[in-house]
């Protein structure tokens, strides 16, 4: 591929910062075990036994065709999946070890295959790889041995590069875990990431690899990052980022729903996880849940998607809903409807218009005395998808909120 000038960095997030919402792919050799990715090291399976499940793996054809289709039906924009994840197991056709899809059970390229889906269905393509390495000879002793860190180092540039090169304008690298070296300077992590910017000017790569990078990654919860640094919280979406059969807590789609408000109010994305069973089709809870939040995303997309803004000191929690926040407009994503009227209090701006975000139907209000009153509204929320109808408020100034914890706002001596 032509090397080209590395793309600067708000250009390069641009895209991303807009879409929002991405699937994250977690699928490898464990998911034949289904007790979650890590069971290789918490279960102790010896290497040589664990080894087995590469000659037993055998996906159906083309099920990442299943994954892009539903992402894009979910209304997610990119998708990250696993080339390698800690058990080692590389899922592309690889010349740094036999230990791969193409030589073993699977016969083919099965990272060829995801990269094709996301494209056929429209989508960002990232690419997630664990540092840490339960199979490589060296991935542990690179640790105390000098010759095994640079072997080890060479096997991980080899491997990125081939990623880099192999799959055509790749969007996303996703490193994980740099366990067991202690600094980037060990995992030579400047030299290999200026290798991949070199071969991929526009892509971004995340925070694992002991470099700050792009954007931060908070997992398995969902908390604002340092304003100004870009995030993406990393959710599961019933507790294990593997196949798990027997992990029934899956999160319902108001909760989905509600991450995303939250990460849309930070500034933030929100990569949400299902792990594909070992043939590759997805749990029948993924799209049980994500079709109605697709469904809900078309209606309220305005809400969710594109730059959004922070609120200028805070916006409140309200008893009814939280915000999003775009310019002059706030979002009120309405989750415990109040019935015949909702009021908000310590709105430091004027509202110049109330509408419904689905139809841009106008709402009677009424502001006075730090208290907005929306009048006229049905007796339940109108949302038949779940339950969370978003009010668009038009303000005359950026949207700011004061409530303080009593009735009166203290006022300075
Ligand atoms: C953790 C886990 C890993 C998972 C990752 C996703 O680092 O070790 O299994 O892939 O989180 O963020």
């Amino acid at each position: 591929m032509a090397e080209a000038k590395v793309w600067p960095q708000a250009k390069r997030l641009q895209w991303w910062q807009e879409a929002r919402f991405g699937m994250f792919i977690h699928w490898g050799l464990y998911a034949q075990v289904g007790r979650h990715e890590w069971v290789m090291n918490r279960e102790r399976i010896p290497r040589e036994e664990y080894e087995k499940l590469a000659d037993a793996w055998k996906p159906k054809p083309r099920p990442a065709r299943e994954w892009a289709a539903l992402a894009r039906e979910a209304g997610m924009k990119y998708m990250v999946m696993t080339t390698k994840h800690h058990e080692g197991f590389c899922l592309w056709d690889t010349r740094q070890t036999d230990y791969n899809a193409a030589k073993r059970g699977p016969g083919r390229d099965l990272v060829r295959e995801y990269v094709e889906a996301c494209r056929e269905f429209g989508l960002k393509v990232g690419f997630y790889y664990s540092l840490m390495d339960w199979h490589h000879p060296d991935g542990a002793r690179c640790a105390y041995d000098e010759k095994a860190r640079r072997r080890f180092c060479d096997f991980t540039t080899g491997c990125v590069r081939e990623l880099m090169t192999h799959y055509g304008k790749i969007d996303i690298l996703w490193y994980d875990v740099s366990w067991p070296l202690r600094s980037a300077e060990a995992w030579d992590s400047r030299r290999r990431n200026a290798m991949v910017r070199r071969l991929q000017p526009h892509i971004l790569i995340n925070n694992r690899s002991q470099l700050d990078e792009d954007f931060g990654t908070p997992e398995e919860h969902i908390k604002e990052a340092e304003a100004g640094r870009a995030w993406e919280a990393c959710m599961t979406f019933n507790g294990s980022w593997g196949y798990m059969p027997s992990a029934v807590d899956w999160r319902s789609v108001r909760e989905v729903i509600g991450m995303l408000r939250q990460c849309a109010a930070g500034c933030g994305n929100l990569l949400l996880n299902v792990g594909p069973a070992p043939d590759g089709s997805l749990p029948p809870e993924a799209a049980e849940r994500l079709v109605p939040v697709g469904r809900w995303l078309r209606a309220n997309g305005e809400a969710v998607y594109g730059r959004t803004d922070r609120a200028v000191g805070r916006m409140e929690w309200m008893p009814c809903g939280q915000f999003t926040i775009k310019g002059r407009n706030l979002y009120y994503w309405v989750r415990c409807w109040p019935g015949k009227e909702l009021a908000m209090g310590g709105l430091k701006t004027k509202v110049t218009r109330a509408s419904y975000l689905v139809g841009g139907k106008a709402i009677a209000l009424e502001q006075k005395g730090g208290r907005l009153v929306l009048k006229g509204l049905p007796r339940s929320s109108p949302d038949a998808t779940a339950g969370v109808t978003v009010i668009k408020l038009r303000c005359r100034s950026k949207p700011r909120q004061e409530l303080g914890a009593g009735c009166v706002v203290l006022k300075k001596k």
